[in-house]
This record gives C-alpha cells, sequence and structure tokens, in this order.
C-alpha cells in the first residue's frame, strides 16, 4: 500500500510523477503529493483525498522542476490530512514511503532530544529528520541516506530527494517492492513497473536490502551489506501493462465482463495439446504427503474451494490459513509438505511473511501469483501466474477465476499423478474446462437479472450468503465482495450452520443469497433454504435450470446459470457474486473502484 514515484528527467516533472502516481492510486488513495527541485530549491504540494485533487491543486499552484518524488497514500501512522501527506521534508530532505518504520517512535524520541521538531504523527517524517540530522552532522547526502537506512527497522520502499541537488536521488527497498526504470538520460523509480509504463520498459527490479544511488546518467545498486550488487535490466511488456476502462463504466466492470477472455487464455498458457504443462520445471506431486495452502481475502478464498478439489480429485490432504494468522501460530510443518500461497500482488505482507516461515520446513514453496516479478513470485521454487492481466479494480474479480484456474489444473494434475483418476478422466476434466469461457459469455447475459436483484437487495442492512461444499467459499467470496464496495453488512455461512445460531437473524428485513447449482448437495441447501423461507426470510437463488425447477416457487428471486460440470461450478458462480456486488455498488453510487478505507496491494501487516 502507498505508491512511490521518482523521476529524475529532462521535462518539467509535476506531470509526470502524477500520471505515474495515477498508475498507482490503486496502493491508496487517501492523499497524494509531490516534490521536486527547482534551481536548487526543495519544494512540495500535497492534497488530501484523490490524485485529481493534487491535479486541481497543482494546476493553480504549479511545482517547476525536472526532478521529483510522488507518492498516493493509504494511511497507516496518522489520519489522512495534508500534514501527514507525503512527501515529508526536514531541512533539505524530501522522502516518500510506502511500508512501516517499526522502530519510528525511539528515532522520534531522539531527534526530539536533539532538538528536532516534529509536525506530523507519521512515522515517515522520522526518516527525514534522521537524514537531516546525519547531513547536519557533517555527511554527505549519500552517506546520511546509508546512515538513516541502517537505522531503519521494519518494511520499507523510500525515495529521498535533496535541497541543491537535481541530479540526485536515493531509493531503497527492505520489504516493500520498488522498480528502477532506465531511459535516455533519465531515471525513474516507483512502486512497480506499471507505474512506469508510459516512461520506459527497461527495469531493474531492487532486491531486498538494496539502495540505489541515482543520477541521470549512472545507477549504483549495493546490496545491504554495501557491496555493489549487478542487478539485470529486464524489458517488461508494456503491452500487459496498459490500464485503461475500455469503454466501461468502471475497471471492475471491465475486470468482470473479460473474464471469458481472460480466462480462455490463461487455461491456454498451461495447455500443451490435451496435457497441461507447468513449463519445463514440471509440477510432481508424487512425494507429496499434505499441501499447506496459505493467502488473505479472495485468494484465501481461492485457497478454500481448492482444498475441496485437492482433497476430492487428488486424495491430497490440505490445510488452508489465513496468512496473518498462520506464522503466530508457529505451525509444524513436516517432511512431504507443500507450501502454496495465492497472491493476485504478490506482495501481501502477511502472505509474504508465511511464505518465509515455510522456507526452510517445507519440502518446496509454490506460488500462485499475477505478477511475475513479485515478492512472493521470486522468493518461490516454482511461480504459477495466472495471467489474469493488471487488476486495476481494488475488489478482485477476474485474478480470482484465473487463480481458480490455476489451481484447479494442478488439483486435476496431483489426481493423475496420484493414480486417483485415468488419462481418460483427465482430458474430460480438461475439456470441462475448455469451455467454460463459452458457458461464462452465456452467463453473462443475465447481467441484467442480476442487476434487478441487486438494486433491491441493497436496499437491506445485512444479507447473507449460504453456500455448501464448492459454494460455500462462492458465499463467503460473494459476501466479502458486497461489503467491500457497497458497504452493506453482509456474512456468509455453509448452509448447515445456519440452524447452529445464524438463524436467529432470519426475518423479512435480511435477504438470503443461497448458491446452490443442482449438484450432489443440492437436496440438503434446499432443506436450508425451506428453513429460511419457513421464517419470512427472503431468498435469492442463484442456481442452474434444474435447480430452479426444483427449488418451488416460494423463492423471492431466481438467478439462473447455464449448467456446468460440478467441479467448475466455483468459477462460473463467481461471476452472479461479483455482479451482485458490482450493480449493488452502482446502485448505492459507492466509489466501486477504490471503494473507502481500502487498497489493493497490502504491504503492511
Ligand atoms: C478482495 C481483495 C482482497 C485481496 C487480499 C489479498 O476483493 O481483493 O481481499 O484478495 O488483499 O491480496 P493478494 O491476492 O494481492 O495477496
Amino acid at each position: 500500500m502507498c505508491g512511490i514515484v521518482g523521476v529524475l528527467g529532462k521535462h518539467e516533472v509535476a506531470p509526470v510523477l502524477v500520471e505515474a502516481l495515477r498508475r498507482l492510486e490503486y496502493r491508496g488513495y487517501d492523499s497524494a503529493g509531490i516534490a521536486t527541485v527547482h534551481d536548487g530549491h526543495l519544494d512540495r504540494r500535497r492534497a488530501v483525498g484523490k490524485l485529481v485533487n493534487l491535479s486541481d491543486l497543482l494546476v493553480h499552484n504549479p511545482l517547476p522542476g525536472k526532478s521529483g518524488i510522488g507518492h498516493t497514500r493509504w494511511a497507516t501512522h496518522g489520519s489522512p490530512t495534508e500534514v501527514n501527506a507525503h512527501p515529508h521534508k526536514a531541512g533539505p530532505v524530501a522522502v516518500v514511503h510506502n511500508g512501516i518504520i517499526e522502530n519510528y517512535r525511539e528515532l522520534r524520541e531522539e531527534l526530539t532530544g536533539a532538538g528536532y521538531e516534529f509536525s506530523t504523527e507519521t512515522d515517515t517524517e522520522t526518516v527525514a529528520h534522521l537524514c537531516q540530522s546525519y547531513i547536519a552532522a557533517g555527511l554527505n547526502h549519500v552517506e546520511a541516506a546509508e546512515k538513516t537506512l541502517s537505522r531503519l527497522e521494519g518494511a520499507f520502499a523510500l525515495v529521498f530527494l535533496f535541497d541543491g541537488q537535481e541530479d540526485l536521488m536515493i531509493a531503497a527497498r527492505k520489504g516493500s517492492p520498488l522498480a528502477i526504470g532506465h531511459g535516455d538520460g533519465e531515471v525513474f523509480v516507483g512502486s512497480d513497473a506499471i507505474a512506469l509504463a508510459s516512461l520506459t520498459d527497461q527495469i531493474t527490479y531492487l532486491d531486498e536490502g538494496d539502495r540505489a544511488i541515482l543520477t541521470r546518467t549512472t545507477c549504483e545498486i549495493r546490496d545491504e551489506a554495501g557491496n555493489l550488487a549487478n542487478r539485470p535490466v529486464k524489458k517488461v511488456n508494456i503491452a500487459a501493462t496498459r490500464v485503461d476502462k475500455a469503454g466501461y463504466r468502471h475497471f471492475m466492470a471491465k475486470e468482470i465482463a473479460e473474464q471469458p477472455t481472460v480466462l480462455a487464455g490463461a487455461l491456454s498458457a498451461y495447455l500443451d495439446g490435451d496435457d497441461i504443462d507447468f513449463g519445463e520445471a514440471g509440477l510432481d506431486f508424487t512425494g507429496t504427503e499434505r499441501l499447506t495452502m496459505v493467502a488473505c481475502g479472495t485468494a484465501y478464498y481461492a485457497c478454500l474451494t481448492a482444498k475441496y478439489w485437492f482433497e476430492r480429485l487428488a486424495g491430497l490432504p490440505v490445510e488452508v490459513d489465513i496468512a496473518s494468522e498462520f506464522r503466530y501460530r508457529e505451525p509444524p510443518i513436516t517432511s512431504g509438505t507443500t507450501a502454496l500461497f495465492v497472491s493476485q500482488s504478490g506482495e501481501t505482507a502477511d502472505t509474504l511473511a508465511a511464505l518465509r516461515y515455510c522456507r526452510d520446513k517445507a519440502d518446496r514453496i509454490l506460488s500462485v501469483v499475477n505478477v511475475d516479478e513479485s515478492s512472493i513470485a521470486r522468493e518461490s521454487d516454482l511461480a504459477l501466474p495466472i495471467h489474469a492481466g493488471v487488476e486495476v479494480g481494488v475488489a478482485s474479480t477476474k485474478a480470482f477465476t484465473c487463480q481458480l484456474n490455476v489451481l484447479l489444473l494442478m488439483a486435476i494434475e496431483a489426481a493423475f499423478q496420484r493414480g486417483r483418476i485415468t488419462a481418460k478422466e483427465k482430458a474430460q476434466h480438461l475439456a470441462d474446462l475448455r469451455s467454460l469461457p463459452g458457458i461464462f459469455n452465456v452467463a453473462l447475459e443475465r447481467d441484467e437479472i442480476i442487476a434487478d436483484s441487486a438494486r433491491d437487495m441493497v436496499e437491506a442492512r445485512d444479507v447473507l450468503f449460504l453456500g455448501r461444499g464448492l459454494m460455500y467459499p462462492l458465499a463467503l467470496e460473494g459476501a466479502l465482495k458486497l461489503k467491500e464496495i457497497s458497504y452493506v453488512h453482509a456474512e456468509a455461512y455453509a448452509s448447515g450452520e445456519l440452524k447452529h445460531g445464524p438463524i436467529a437473524l432470519i426475518d423479512a428485513s435480511v435477504p438470503v443469497v443461497v448458491m446452490a447449482p443442482r449438484d450432489s448437495l443440492f437436496d440438503k441447501t434446499v432443506s436450508n433454504m425451506q428453513e429460511v423461507m419457513a421464517r419470512g426470510g427472503n431468498v435469492l437463488l442463484v442456481t442452474d435450470a434444474a435447480g430452479a425447477a426444483a427449488a418451488g416457487s416460494e423463492v423471492w428471486r431466481t438467478i439462473i446459470l447455464p449448467e456446468v460440470p460440478e467441479m467448475l461450478a466455483p468459477l462460473l458462480y463467481a461471476l452472479p457474486a461479483q455482479l451482485l456486488a458490482y450493480h449493488g455498488a452502482v446502485a448505492k453510487g459507492t466509489d466501486v473502484d477504490q471503494p473507502r478505507n481500502l487498497a489493493k496491494s497490502v504491504t503492511v501487516e
């Protein structure tokens, strides 16, 4: 969370910084700011709220200069006010920061004792003052930044800019990602390559502990021990970093609608004729005795879904955990364990920490990610990309279905390798998967019907989601989507759990969304549905034609999807879950792509 950029350029840098920040706004949008050096003088502009407020400010109060840094904030320490907005400035130093400085209180006390005055509640201001103090003590800018970095504990990506220094920028990475972009007589820094996509396709990713001393023509990278480090320059695929709404009202609408195409591409990336191809290294499950899967949020629900697949298809025991809980429990990891981490961004701090916990304990570390060069991908023995393309909407949609796609392919392969399915059955599963994009297209035609239901549903204060078996994680995902973008309180339960407590909530004011294709568990779910309706509850049933016919006429509303093989249902039923939340949020007039208090990449614990 928080996006940072830096530019030593040839032209006026303020519009370049704002454009780069626009591409990073998904990382936080509580406030934004830039600082530049012009005629040797360091100055800054900051504004609360969305980036557009900063752009407006710059129209009336421009900031000249060809060297600058910028920041878009997701508040951690200190409320989202202008004073707390980055860049933070102390004497000749300006700094932008992503992450948390854990020892900032001690440092602040030390600096206050030495006479430095603080004007913000942030941890970042400490960094600026510390660097200022080392410059005041006689160190040059590079030495002062180095010394400052050596004092910091916690996770950070930082960029420093200095008064009087128009050709110097210092960037450092520890725990939060940072990319250096190389131009012709220009140099750029960004939280990711997407931020720099309109500037350059030549990118160097900093490793953990690296710092880069940058001028327009030189890029000196040192590792944590201070040794010169030779990090490769990679050419990134700019087309893959394109971010536009393609005529849709919101990124989320576009990302939902493009799922058939994206899924088809994601599937073909893993199919070689009638076989699954996990790349040169391959993926061998024969020695695997158990899988430990760890993730957060929507990615966690993808893991819960995959648990059903791995257990039922492959007979492989699976434990799934929420990353923020996992390592503090200190779970024993025994030999025979494969640890699998799922993350769209590949940067989620808790998931990364869980991966590191497993590093020397599990037989191997696998990950399923959307960002190839992310920290989680780089620290895995094998990283399987989901090929979802850039996901801008803060609420994850296409990344979820693409995660499910890869996880299902893994489960099918594991089932085959472990002798649980024949080659013919494997081929049938793959043929089923191939038919999914077409089925998805048909389901998208239900958009208007789903929108109608969503508009009625979000009138309620609370909504319940129910599902059984493979539909239970989907119910959880549906409730999460609704909460995060429409701000309607929603909870999900395994259908069978209802009578153990939550049924007390049921009355005519609580819509109950039941996800239930006509599968082997359908009759049991219908019984739970009857229990809801017998208490006046309004059931919104998401099912197929056979399910609708069997459910009876007392159901409040029915959304009918095409029939799919049981194992594929979670992929298809993700669509109505997403569309109910999307249309509900549009009806409520909330900020669909950038819901309040959230950020897309959660790089703090
Ligand atoms: C919800 C959502 C979040 C993320 C979670 C993990 O729509 O997007 O719950 O799934 O923050 O993020 P990644 O997958 O980047 O690790």
